[in-house]
């Protein structure tokens, strides 16, 4: 029996928002666009002057030129002009944005996914660059890593929630075991899956050569009386912490990215905040929408500005603030190692 399967009766909402990742903006970055200014403006003009049918020629011309603007900036992040890019926790409500949003991207990217049961392939649609692996057995995560480029890791244990919790009412959670699970066997998962499952996959990525680790932990680990650490006494931002500071210590270029409060909400609509320490958690803007969290990570990639840094991620409430779109600079703003 699997005590800390998360059932959440929000966790098919992401499903249900379907095509609210291809809403989102690709990306430009001041710096890449600096690079290809030139070219793109005198190919854009070209087109546009010399085609009756120039508006569509135009619309075209500039998702080229995206495509090859964010193809640029990948590549000065130290990556091939299109990585390999494998997302951990696939199956899961923030790992299958990832998943979808590198298919979409495939002509940035060259998309690998991991998930813990052959169920979750079929949730995600079965191809054949998903993997079935456990990452508490370091063995069966190996295939999966082999010729990775980038890690994204969004794999964690995962208690039950008493359905209702809003966090944006600024609600805490309420945890409930299953008949038969114990507190004790919530501890071991956190310790099992948090500590030695991220750590298995980090010296995997080690060991593969992959140049990039973007791990997605959480906020709240600075505080040992953070409610999520009593659940079953078990510590889990402990844990977690633990995590990031292998992989800080690891020689890898990293980021991690603690996210607040997760919710299934549209992404690319809102400002994104980062902060360090835990600050955030003192203010009103605390929690951020799961697209939000996909879309950092895979920015994270095409970045050097994002390497070798831990960061808080939240958002400010739609309708305030302007929506993010320049990731150079949001990353840059971050001075924090760990
Ligand atoms: N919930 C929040 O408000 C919140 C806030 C801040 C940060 N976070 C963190 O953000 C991250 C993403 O959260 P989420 O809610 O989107 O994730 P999630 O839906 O809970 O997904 C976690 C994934 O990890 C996989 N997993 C668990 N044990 C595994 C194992 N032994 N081997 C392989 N895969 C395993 C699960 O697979 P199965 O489904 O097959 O079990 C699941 O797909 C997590 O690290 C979470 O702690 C969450």
């Amino acid at each position: 029996m699997t005590c800390l399967n998360l059932v959440s009766p929000a966790s098919s909402r992401y499903h249900q928002l379907g095509g609210v990742a291809s809403l989102l903006p690709l990306p430009i970055s001041s710096r890449s666009f600096c690079i290809r200014e030139s070219s793109a403006v005198v190919l854009s003009r070209s087109l546009s002057t010399s085609s009756p049918s120039g508006a569509r020629r135009d619309d075209n011309s500039a998702r080229v030129f995206r495509r090859r603007l964010s193809v640029t900036s990948a590549s000065m992040a130290g990556l091939p002009p299109k990585p390999t890019v494998l997302v951990t926790g696939a199956g899961g409500r923030t790992g299958s944005i990832v998943y979808k949003k590198l298919k979409e991207r495939s002509d940035q990217f060259t998309a690998k996914g991991l998930v813990r049961t052959p169920e979750s392939k079929d949730k995600i649609g079965g191809a054949e660059d998903v993997y079935v692996g456990d990452i508490r057995d370091a063995d069966s995560i190996a295939p999966a890593i082999q010729g990775v480029d980038a890690l994204i890791i969004l794999t964690s244990a995962v208690p039950k929630m008493k359905p209702g919790f809003d966090p944006s009412k600024g609600e805490r959670p309420e945890f409930y075991y299953e008949e038969g699970c114990f507190p004790e066997q919530v501890r071991a998962q956190f310790l099992i899956v948090d500590w030695i499952g991220q750590k298995n996959q980090i010296d995997a990525a080690k060991a593969a050569g992959v140049k990039h680790v973007v791990l997605v932990g959480s906020m709240g680990g600075t505080n040992l009386s953070n409610p999520l650490n009593s659940l079953g006494n078990g510590n889990i931002l402990v844990w977690k912490r633990k995590a990031e500071q292998y992989l800080a210590d690891s020689g890898l270029p990293y980021t991690i990215i603690r996210a607040g409060g997760l919710q299934d909400k549209e992404g690319g609509i809102r400002e994104l905040l980062v902060g360090k320490d835990d600050e955030l958690l003192q203010t009103e803007t605390r929690t951020i929408a799961r697209p939000d969290v996909a879309e950092v990570c895979l920015q994270a990639l095409q970045y050097e500005e994002s390497k070798f840094k831990a960061f808080d991620l939240a958002s400010k409430p739609e309708g305030t603030g302007t929506p993010t779109t320049d990731f150079k600079a949001l990353f840059s703003q971050i001075t924090t190692r760990f």
